[in-house]
């Protein structure tokens, strides 16, 4: 199959912190799915926002590799925060009404956030 992502081009030391905190989304989401499955949803919850959403964009040093992505990534990036502090929010709501749908469809919405970056851009 054809590798029609865009590459882009990072320093060597920013591109391995970078990959580093993609191990740790993919990790934050297997905790967050944990959470969920035994009802903590305050967990999930913080989880999400403080490794996933808009409070972890400072730990993960956005604003260092903000400018070597073009301005669609940064966009897809600032989506999948976003969406992952709307996630928290679900999340909380859900440990008041104990339904589920709701924090999974966000975490739905995070995921394809996910996806839809990979699909389009790759690391050099
Ligand atoms: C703004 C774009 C973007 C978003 C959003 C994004 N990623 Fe990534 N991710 C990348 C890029 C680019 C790579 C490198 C892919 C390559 O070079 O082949 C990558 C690589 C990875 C890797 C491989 C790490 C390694 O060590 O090679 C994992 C795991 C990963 N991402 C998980 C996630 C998860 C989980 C999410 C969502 C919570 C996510 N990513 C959101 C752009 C993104």
């Amino acid at each position: 199959m054809a590798d029609t992502r865009a590459a882009v081009q990072f320093p060597a030391p920013l591109r391995e912190h970078t990959l580093a905190n993609m191990r740790d989304h993919l990790a934050t989401l297997q905790a967050i799915q944990d959470a969920l499955a035994r009802g903590a949803f305050e967990q999930a919850a913080q989880l999400s926002e403080q490794r996933l959403g808009l409070s972890s964009m400072e730990a993960h040093g956005a604003h260092e590799v903000a400018p070597y992505m073009p301005s669609g990534m940064q966009e897809m990036g600032y989506a999948m925060h976003q969406a992952a502090s709307r996630f928290a929010i679900a999340a909380t709501t859900a440990g008041a009404t104990g339904d589920l749908k709701a924090p999974l469809a966000a975490l739905a919405d995070v995921t394809a956030r996910c996806a839809a970056c990979h699909a389009a851009y790759r690391l050099e």
